[in-house]
């Protein structure tokens, strides 16, 4: 066969004919490798640089020996951990290879090419991806001073619109809608006219950080009410096991049913699991995890009220920030050469911001020192 006859473009689904790859932030070996640098720290996807239970890490030792098996394909003891800890049935709880494949599944399992999927601007992009993917038409609606606005983001449902994504606080701003608005938004959703009523995907990566900030939702007693109601949640964040990618999610027994006919068999790993079912049975990681992002939040909101730079309170553990006149993109590009990873906002349409996420207390002084000689390079 001649390779070079044979053109790929018309074998591609058009939808993904210029589908932009997800900018994922970089990891620290590649800028070492790249730059030459010696020292680099990575404050640019949301880790928790605490790192893991000391009980998970034990945990993934004691399966390594066992990994020539397939992993439970059902996650069996991570689905019955999961329910013990949040006291709702084993068949409301959805599992996936983190909180994005679940969002992929959705997709696949309910979005069509004729459907309207609801998103907000400056929303985690994953969404707008997951209804791009499947050939839905993602319709965006404006924030409200960096805020789901959810009053128009209900008034852009109709007949057509098959989910609405709100992120609870939403990557990258940070920010949160709060009980009484959630209340009346699903209240809303429930008494719309008609016949199909929106998937209402709720995606609280950042719920551990988020929970003791005044009037922030308790959503898991919703579900029960509203079966079109989908809790996100993930191991990747708070509970520090991002590489081993585990996401869960709450939801109506049918929702859940559908998800699994779709999932790929042994989608979490024998390792993934084990770590999970440890994580959640230890409250001290998740409390030093939460006290320390308090104290460093506050340390860098002051540090950056000193040199004059805006930014968006934030309920989550990264931060967003306004550096115009200068371009996020530059900013990003020179704390890279000092050994700081952050990320560039440009595919949320936020090119004159950076997202810093909050590090241990040594790497946020660093964090400061580095941006400061990098903003007063650029003005000088
Ligand atoms: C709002 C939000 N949802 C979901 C995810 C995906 O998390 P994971 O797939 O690691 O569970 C992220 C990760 O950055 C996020 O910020």
């Amino acid at each position: 066969m001649n390779k070079k006859k044979i053109d790929i473009n018309q074998y591609i689904r058009p939808c993904c004919r210029n589908f932009e790859p997800y900018v994922a932030g970089k990891p620290i070996e590649t800028i070492k490798r790249e730059l030459g640098l010696k020292n680099v720290i990575k404050l640019a996807s949301n880790e928790n640089p605490i790192g893991p239970s000391s009980k998970a890490v034990k945990a993934i030792k004691n399966t390594a020996n066992n990994v020539f098996f397939y992993p439970d394909s059902n996650s069996w003891k991570l689905r019955k951990a999961v329910s013990k800890k949040f006291r709702i049935d084993i068949s409301s709880i959805l599992l996936g290879s983190g909180s994005d494949e679940i969002i992929e599944l959705l997709a696949k399992a309910f979005f069509m090419p004729q459907d309207e999927i609801v998103v907000s601007e400056h929303a985690f992009i994953r969404y707008k991806m997951a209804g791009d993917l499947l050939d839905s038409t993602v319709v965006t609606i404006p924030m409200e001073n960096y805020t789901h606005n959810l009053k128009a983001m209900f008034k852009a449902i109709n007949e057509k619109t098959k989910a609405v994504f709100i992120a609870n606080p939403n990557n990258p701003t940070g920010t949160y809608n709060d009980t009484g608005e959630m209340e009346e938004f699903l209240k809303n959703i429930s008494e719309l006219s008609c016949e199909r009523k929106p998937l209402v995907i709720m995606d609280e990566a950042y719920y551990e950080y988020a929970r003791s900030f005044k009037d922030y939702p308790e959503t898991l007693k919703y579900i029960a009410d509203y079966p079109n109601l989908i809790i996100l949640r993930t191991f990747s964040k708070i509970y520090g096991l991002a590489g081993l990618r585990v996401g869960y999610g709450f939801t109506s027994r049918d929702i859940v049913d559908y998800i699994e006919r779709i999932r790929p068999p042994f989608n979490i790993t024998s390792i993934s699991q084990e770590a999970a079912v440890a994580s959640l049975n230890d409250l001290s990681q998740v409390k030093k995890s939460v006290r320390m992002v308090n104290e460093q939040r506050d340390f860098l909101y002051n540090e950056l009220k000193k040199i004059n730079l805006m930014y968006i309170p934030s309920a989550a553990n990264f931060i967003l920030i306004d550096v115009a006149p200068k371009a996020g993109q530059d900013v990003f590009r020179e704390m890279l050469k000092e050994g700081v990873i952050v990320r560039a906002m440009d595919e949320y349409n936020l090119p004159n911001h950076v997202r810093v996420s909050i590090g241990l207390p040594k790497q946020n002084r660093f964090f400061i020192t580095k941006l400061k000689k990098v903003l007063n390079r650029k003005r000088g």
